[in-house]
């Protein structure tokens, strides 16, 4: 058996902080002791390990639950693979995440999810798990929703959004959410009203208007909110809980919130784009807003407030990162001429628990809050819990020791995600991640990379466990 001691920190969990030292046990939280108290003592004796948390928090490990690695979108493919994605993570100090496996137009659900496995098999730093995007709702592909469920793949990405690529219509939305609610499968929604965005992209591009700051005009507020609105309905109608993705709209929250206070099962996830950034960045010269092109998109700067007392009050629950970079070169230019043909997505997964502990710092969250929103609440939300997002007796010793004082400068210099620029770049924060252990390994140590391609595991997952 190896035993490996985390000593002196204080750990911060969703629940609680105490000055404690952590016993791992092949791989696993054996126990948690008071610092300096006679049990704590006799582990560091015969203790194989002993990391010297002294000065630094020791958190769970971060839980990403929306990633796109190697995600074919846009005419491209989202630049960090399996392989330079979850090694980013790491960096970042996210242990765990849960990347959106594909179901192409006119495919089974199963062969989608049997490419996911393909691209990601013996290529991962930091455990991981799937949920599936429905994009050809039918008879079949309803069937292997319970199927998938039974292994492991227990939430199901749902477009109101990308008419001709992700789209459902609203019958297809709602058949799938009677299906979820018979399986115990959670939907997630893309919530934005595709057809109508399409007509004012089409007047748009009509009027000359090609510029990437277009991007956030015609994917208007009001439709995000409306399609909110909508799709909760759907939901209600159907009697299944809902999760809706990437919220970036005040009034897209306030429908989220509406829903919750009615009691329903209804959740909200942001992003860090939406938190940090604004249309200000969108509207860049020089084509440089096209880094910031995302959907939903980034919103006038106003929303943030609003975004982040959603987060206190948890009427929203989730921060991930929806991380799908494309490069700026040969990418995000596809669209130089015609902002509809950038590629959509934003990098992030490398900066999310530092971006989120930023807030700790400003005293937007506390740290119980930052913990919960980054690890429990996503592990809990998506069936992890409390294998992952915790430090408990029985879970996965994922655990970061993470340096509350540190200054760094965040750069596409010194990243490790596979992508040219940081949506970031220059931006100051106090606080890094300093040693990351996944399953009580060293994948992050001192600030140096020790993991490798293929230690990271699949986790088939539960159900939700975050139902009221
Ligand atoms: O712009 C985004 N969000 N790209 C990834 C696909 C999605 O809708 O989440
Ligand atoms: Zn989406
Ligand atoms: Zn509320
Ligand atoms: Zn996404």
């Amino acid at each position: 058996m190896s035993r490996t001691v985390v000593r002196g920190g204080l750990v911060i969990t969703a629940a609680e902080e105490m000055h404690a030292d952590v016993l791992i046990e092949d791989g696993r939280v054996a126990a948690l002791a008071a610092h300096d108290s006679a049990t704590a003592d006799g582990w560091t004796a015969g203790a194989d390990r002993v990391l010297d948390a002294t000065g630094t928090y020791v958190i769970p490990g971060g839980v990403d639950a929306h990633t796109h690695l190697d995600f074919p979108f846009g005419g491209t493919a989202s630049s960090d693979t399996f392989e330079t994605g979850t090694r980013a993570a790491a960096w970042g100090g996210t242990t765990t995440l849960v990347d959106f496996a594909v179901q192409s137009r006119g495919q089974a659900l199963r062969a989608g999810l049997d490419l996911w496995h393909a691209k990601s098999d013996a290529q991962c730093a930091v455990d991981y798990a799937f949920h599936m995007i429905l994009s050809d709702v039918n008879e079949h592909s309803l069937k292997e929703m319970d199927l998938l469920v039974a292994e492991g793949v227990t939430s199901f990405k749902l477009f109101t959004a990308y008419p001709g690529v992700f789209y459902s219509d609203d019958g297809q939305i709602l058949r799938a959410m009677q299906r979820a609610a018979g399986n115990g499968g959670l939907v997630m929604m893309h919530a934005e009203n595709g057809p109508a965005i399409d007509v004012l992209v089409e007047q748009a591009l009509a009027a000359g208007h090609t510029d990437p700051r277009y991007h956030g005009e015609v994917r208007h507020v009001l439709l995000e909110a409306e399609a909110t609105h909508r799709t909760i309905q759907l939901a209600r109608v159907a009697g299944a809980p809902l999760y809706v993705v990437h919220v970036s709209a005040e009034q897209a929250a306030d429908e989220i919130a509406r829903a919750r206070h009615a009691g329903l099962n209804v959740f909200g996830e942001t992003c860090p784009q939406y938190l940090f950034l604004s249309t200000d960045n969108l509207a860049e010269p020089d084509f440089e807003g096209a880094k910031y092109v995302c959907s939903t998109p980034l919103r006038p700067r106003e929303h943030q407030a609003a975004l982040w007392r959603a987060l206190r009050t948890n009427d929203l629950q989730v921060v991930s990162t929806d991380h799908c970079p494309f490069c700026f070169r040969g990418q995000k230019e596809l669209g130089r001429d015609d902002f509809s043909k950038i590629p959509n997505g934003m990098p992030g997964i490398e900066n999310r628990m530092d971006l989120l502990h930023q807030a700790v710092v400003e005293g937007r969250i506390s740290r119980r809050r930052w913990i919960e929103i980054a690890c429990a609440t996503p592990a809990r939300m998506f069936g992890l819990y409390p294998k992952k997002g915790t430090i408990a007796p029985g879970s996965d010793a994922d655990i970061v020791l993470y340096d509350p004082h540190a200054e760094q400068t965040v750069s596409a210099r010194t990243h490790h995600m596979n992508v040219d620029y940081s949506a970031y770049e220059g931006k100051r924060l106090t606080g890094q991640v300093v040693t990351v252990l996944s399953r009580g390994e060293p994948v992050i140590d001192g600030r140096e990379f020790t993991g490798r391609a293929g230690h990271g595991q699949y986790i088939p997952r539960g159900t939700c466990q975050y139902l009221m």
